[in-house]
């Protein structure tokens, strides 16, 4: 079984793709000949993932035991909220939902551009036949590419999918722009919680698992959106469009789950190995794993849900207030809560 791979062979793409394009934008990923929509950089990746799990599992590990279920049941506003507003002309708060999302995927290009430390020099154990061995051998850059794309070479990542799929369902400019809040990561991401290793090496270890609590929370979020655009009560004169924008969404959630069986992989071999400390010795890596898993999953289902909510609530009643009936639509609204 191969365990050790070239870049080029991790950023593969299979040999007869046909190019993915949409309103005549270039973007990533592509069709099989037999009309499956295939992920970028799939080909190689994903064989590698299924013979690293193998070799985890062979050696008695296993991949990270999450899932995106952890942070169900948390959604400030749910679909049938949504569905109110667009219902009652109130089309920006989706619109700007959509753009955020974009723009917060193009952030992800920092994996493709920033350089990280190798992991080999503070862990124990060969890592080289190992995904953690290959962080910075393409698997970090293709990850960075799948959310920002490719610009240079005109070809869109999920950045620009989810312009088209909001231009699609809106149509060009109805709004104006918005920007992402600044740092959607938990906030003492930035204090050492694991001091037993180097910062740098810290800094990308809980990078890796922040990045894992963003996918889950994607997970659910893009389901939400593909829901209210196949709701047949909204974008009523462009339910072709909004067809189409939510299977350019199913097409981002096909790349995604590469990204999450990617890290649930890397936290569960971090698991397994032992990581030399900067005091001279050693320290299991399921030590520093479940320790720092365990206060983001805290802050990820209790501390960001509630000041998101405290956040959020105030702006939709001051974005509802803006309607010719407010008290009937906040009444609306209100009513499908829960
Ligand atoms: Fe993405
Ligand atoms: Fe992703």
């Amino acid at each position: 079984m191969q365990l050790i791979y070239s870049e080029d062979e991790l950023m593969s793409d299979h040999p007869d793709l046909s190019p993915h394009l949409v309103l005549g934008q270039r973007v990533h990923g592509g069709f099989l000949p037999d009309g499956r929509y295939q992920p970028p950089r799939a080909l190689g990746r994903e064989e590698a993932f299924e013979a690293w799990t193998s070799s985890l599992e062979s050696h008695g590990g296993k991949v990270y035991p999450v899932d995106a279920s952890l942070l169900e049941g948390l959604r400030v506003i749910n679909v049938p909220q949504q569905r109110v507003l667009l219902r009652n002309g109130l089309g920006r708060w989706f619109w700007n939902q959509l753009t955020v999302t974009g723009k917060i995927e193009a952030r992800g290009r920092l994996l493709a551009e920033a350089t990280f430390p190798d992991l080999q020099p503070v862990i124990v154990e060969d890592i080289s036949d190992m995904a953690i061995g290959h962080l910075g051998k393409g698997l970090l850059l293709a990850h960075g590419l799948d959310e920002g794309g490719s610009p240079e070479a005109g070809i869109g990542g999920h950045d620009v999918m989810w312009f088209l799929a909001r231009d699609l369902a809106f149509g060009a400019d109805p709004y104006p722009d918005v920007e992402p809040p600044e740092n959607i990561a938990r906030p003492e991401a930035s204090a050492r919680l694991m001091p037993e290793i180097p910062i740098e090496i810290e800094g990308l270890v809980s990078l890796l698992t922040n990045l894992l609590i963003i996918e889950f929370r994607a997970e659910l979020g893009f389901a939400e959106s593909q829901a209210i655009l196949r709701s047949p009560d909204v974008f009523v004169d462009r339910r072709d469009e909004a067809e189409l924008a939510a299977e350019i969404i199913e097409r981002i959630r096909t790349d995604e789950l590469i990204h999450v069986t990617s890290l649930c992989l890397y936290l569960g071999e971090l698991c397994t190995v032992t990581f030399r400390t900067v005091d001279g010795g050693t320290i299991a890596g399921r030590e520093l794993i479940d320790r720092y898993w365990e206060g983001l999953a805290r802050w990820a289902t209790v501390e960001q849900p509630q000041a998101m909510g405290d956040r959020v609530r105030p702006e939709v009643e001051a974005y509802i207030a803006t309607h010719d009936e407010p008290a009937r639509v906040q009444a609306e609204f209100d009513a499908v809560a829960g």
